[in-house]
């Protein structure tokens, strides 16, 4: 008998795949051990309301934010990197995971998933929770900036502070890092989403149009910068003009933009002047030496790392793939599970 349960235990050892989920506000990316990045797509789903069933997930369901008709409702789960709907974030999470798990036999073993740094007790509960019920039998935490900074490709184990900020679209996370470990850390609802909401309200006031978010999201990227562009941008919107109500458009320039989105990057550069000041005196010589690497969405913002350099008077590096940085450090960990395996968050919970 004892020996049919170690072949059990062999076989799904052998099935069972470790799974990686980087559980983002914006974007949800899921990988699996041996295989890399399965799934990335936008935190959001679409439920039809008559049947209550899943309508569209992902990005199908990006698509349709602000424009269901009344029995859909479209819902980012999550908001300021942590869960704000539970059901709708399970929901989403089952999906994706059936999806990975479509050439298994066996349930997933071991997850291993990130949180915001310094969120509450509950709010992680309230994570490995989901994990479980979404189907995992194990759930590992790790600290978002820490998967950053792996999967920016910093050697964390070196007695050498590095600085991580991960700009997402919730939250940007600040830590340094040294030793394997998170010496300070910071992390600030203030990210892609606030520069969204900031130029919905700019466009109002100057432009006196409505727009939406997925619009305000599109300047963002189509013309928005953290400093002056040598070229001029522009890019014709679409709207509701606020003094008509009808449909209209204009065009705005990356000149407009560019103050509302360096504001928004002044407030995070004040945050990690507030770390760098309680950092010690040998982590300040190490960050004075190395610099500092941003991660996430965020980096992805024309000249973010000159303003971050002229500001901070340190040399700045946008990390390879920003978007990916979290999931691949997940990805690393899940790989080298033996020698990354104390960056994990302690408080882990085993589900039978
Ligand atoms: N090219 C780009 N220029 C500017 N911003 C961008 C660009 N591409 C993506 N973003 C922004 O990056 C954000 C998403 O980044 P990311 O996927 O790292 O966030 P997340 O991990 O889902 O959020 P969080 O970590 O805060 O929970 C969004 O706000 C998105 O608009
Ligand atoms: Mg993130």
């Amino acid at each position: 008998m004892a020996k049919k349960t170690s072949f059990f235990k062999k076989l799904t050892e052998i099935f069972s795949e470790d799974i990686g989920i980087d559980l983002g506000t914006a974007n949800t990316l899921v990988c699996a051990k041996s295989q890399g990045i399965l799934i990335s797509e936008p935190s959001v789903v679409a439920m039809n309301l008559k049947t209550d069933e899943i309508f569209a997930i992902g990005r199908s369901a990006k698509e349709m934010l602000g424009k269901t008709p009344k029995h859909i409702e479209a819902i980012k789960p999550l908001k300021d990197g942590v869960i704000a709907d539970y059901d709708m974030t399970e929901k989403m999470l089952k999906n994706f995971l059936q999806k990975v798990k479509k050439r298994k036999f066996f349930g997933s073993q071991r997850v291993i998933i990130c949180v915001p740094a310094g969120v509450t007790h509950v709010e992680k509960r309230a994570v490995q929770e989901v994990v479980r019920e979404a189907g995992a039998r194990e759930a590992l935490l790790i600290e978002e900036p820490m998967a950053a900074a792996i999967g920016a490709g910093l050697d964390i184990f070196r007695p050498d502070g590095y600085l991580i900020v991960d700009i997402g679209g919730g939250t940007s996370e600040i830590a340094v890092i040294s030793l394997g470990g998170i010496v300070i850390t910071s992390s600030l609802r203030l990210a892609g989403n606030k520069i969204d909401e900031a130029i919905i309200n700019f466009v109002r006031k100057v432009h006196n149009v409505n727009i939406g978010e997925q619009t305000a999201e599109e300047i963002k990227i189509a013309v928005g910068s953290a400093m002056r562009l040598e070229e001029v941008k522009t890019m014709v919107v679409n709207g509701r003009s606020a003094i008509t109500g009808l449909p209209c458009n204009f065009e705005i320039s990356s000149r407009e933009v560019e103050p509302v989105v360096g504001d928004i990057c002044d407030q995070i550069v004040d945050e990690i002047k507030a770390i760098l000041e309680q950092a010690p005196p040998e982590i300040s010589a190490d960050i004075n030496k190395r610099g500092i690497v941003i991660a996430g969405g965020g980096a992805l913002i024309p000249n973010i790392d000159k303003k971050f350099a002229k500001l901070l008077n340190l040399p700045v590096t946008i990390s390879e793939n920003p978007l990916n940085a979290v999931i691949n450090g997940i990805y690393k960990v899940l790989e080298n599970y033996e020698e990354y395996k104390d960056v994990l968050v302690t408080e882990i919970q085993e589900y039978n």
